[in-house]
């Protein structure tokens, strides 16, 4: 999947600009506060129709100007699509191919796009919501499905919270609870059982690329974490059970834990409150590695999930790289910038001329100044 051609105006301090990105690697190169990741918000935002660092519509509107646009040209294998956003500040239009697109859902997996940040590299040391996360966004990417039964599920806690609620007040009884307490345990048994899969499917390719950026013998494990009773789970791990049999587990929890859960007024079991546990050489990251080691870390799982969308999908994401390369030592650095060609079309922003010269086969190089972005190197359409 490649965007040919890119229009951005007034999203955040860029006022204009049109681009023809190529099919290899693109490195967005400026100062601080320039203006660089603005550009990738931009194209995540065309991918997703929200940006990773602002929920609000005005924040991303240029000061002064009344609406955003974002249009591109997209191309996989030989078919292509314009896609294109207008953000008003209280509303978004989506377009596709110049027809209105009413439903987010339906705008699915029309530009595919795997993120890393600084903001990634907190899932490594953050809260475990983070973790799960960077699993539910990466597995929505690769199945339509997991998003609408992850929305599903969250309807269905947030419906039995209440109404566990409600039975702590005295206001209904609890045997109103049993509808909503198996529906969360089949829902939820479906998404751990989804999890499992998909992370037992990430681990190598995030492993193999964990030992080629690292280069050194430290082995990388990812370990689901459930939150479940250990007691009921008699030594079995998570990945070894079905749909069925997690969805028993999960409804056994709740039942022994209803009474604790009626005081607590909320729902103390289930997936959306599982972890991720991330060992660099058997010992938990979290606690660990290095600012540089856990920086690889995420990156690892960012291209390991770059690269298991292709195997599933057939075609690769666009990887949006913002500020890949800070933290990193020179010989990381390279090593890094080594793996790049195996992936398919690549923005990367970097504030050094340095990291530049490291990239084997760069096709464009934008310099980014003030929210101008042009073309300094490469072929320009
Ligand atoms: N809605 C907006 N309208 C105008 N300017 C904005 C808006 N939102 C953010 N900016 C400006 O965009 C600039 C930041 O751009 P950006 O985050 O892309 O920088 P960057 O080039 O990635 O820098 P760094 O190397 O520090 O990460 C800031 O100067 C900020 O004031
Ligand atoms: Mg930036």
């Amino acid at each position: 999947m490649n965007i040919q051609r890119l229009r951005v105006h007034d999203f955040r301090n860029i006022r204009s600009c049109d681009l023809a990105p190529q099919a290899g690697i693109n490195i967005l190169c400026g100062d601080n506060g320039q203006g660089k990741t603005n550009l990738v918000e931009a194209i995540y935002l065309l991918a997703n129709l929200s940006s990773f660092r602002a929920f609000a519509n005005r924040k991303l509107i240029r000061h002064g100007a009344s609406a955003a646009r974002i249009h591109g040209v997209v191309c996989v294998g030989e078919t292509e699509k314009e896609l294109g956003v207008q953000l008003l500040p209280e509303s978004k239009t989506v377009k596709v191919n110049g027809k209105s697109v009413a439903r987010g859902v339906d705008f699915f997996g029309e530009l595919a796009v795997t993120l890393f940040s600084p903001e990634t590299v907190k899932m490594v040391r953050g809260a475990p919501e983070l973790r799960r996360r960077f699993l539910d966004t990466a597995l929505s990417r690769v199945d339509r499905g997991y998003l609408l039964a992850l929305k599903e599920y969250r309807r269905v806690v947030e419906q039995r919270n209440r109404l566990l609620r409600m039975v702590r007040d005295g206001r209904v009884s609890p045997t109103a609870l049993q509808p909503w307490t198996v529906q969360l345990a089949e829902k939820g048994g479906h998404i751990l059982h989804r999890r499992c899969r998909y992370l037992s499917e990430l681990t190598p390719a995030a492993v193999e690329i964990f030992q080629q950026l690292h280069h050194k013998e430290s082995s990388l494990r990812m370990v689901y974490r459930a939150a479940l009773p250990r007691s009921l789970m008699a030594g079995t791990s998570v990945d070894a059970l079905d749909t069925g049999a997690l969805t028993a587990r999960l409804a056994d929890g709740l039942r022994q834990s209803e009474r604790m859960e009626i005081q607590a007024g909320g729902t103390r079991l289930g997936p959306h409150l599982d972890d991720l546990l991330l060992e660099v050489s058997d010992r938990p990251a979290r606690d660990f590695a290095s600012q540089g080691e856990g920086r690889l870390l995420a990156l690892s799982l960012a291209l390991g999930e770059a690269r298991l969308f292709e195997r599933l999908k057939g075609h690769r994401p666009v990887l949006l790289l913002d500020d890949v390369g800070s933290e990193l030592d020179p010989r990381h650095q390279r090593l890094l910038c080594e793996q790049l060609p195996r992936f398919g079309q690549v923005f990367l922003t970097t504030t050094e001329q340095p990291m530049c010269d490291k990239i084997p086969v760069c096709r464009a190089l934008f310099d980014v100044k003030e929210g101008e972005i042009a073309l300094v190197m490469g072929k320009q359409k």
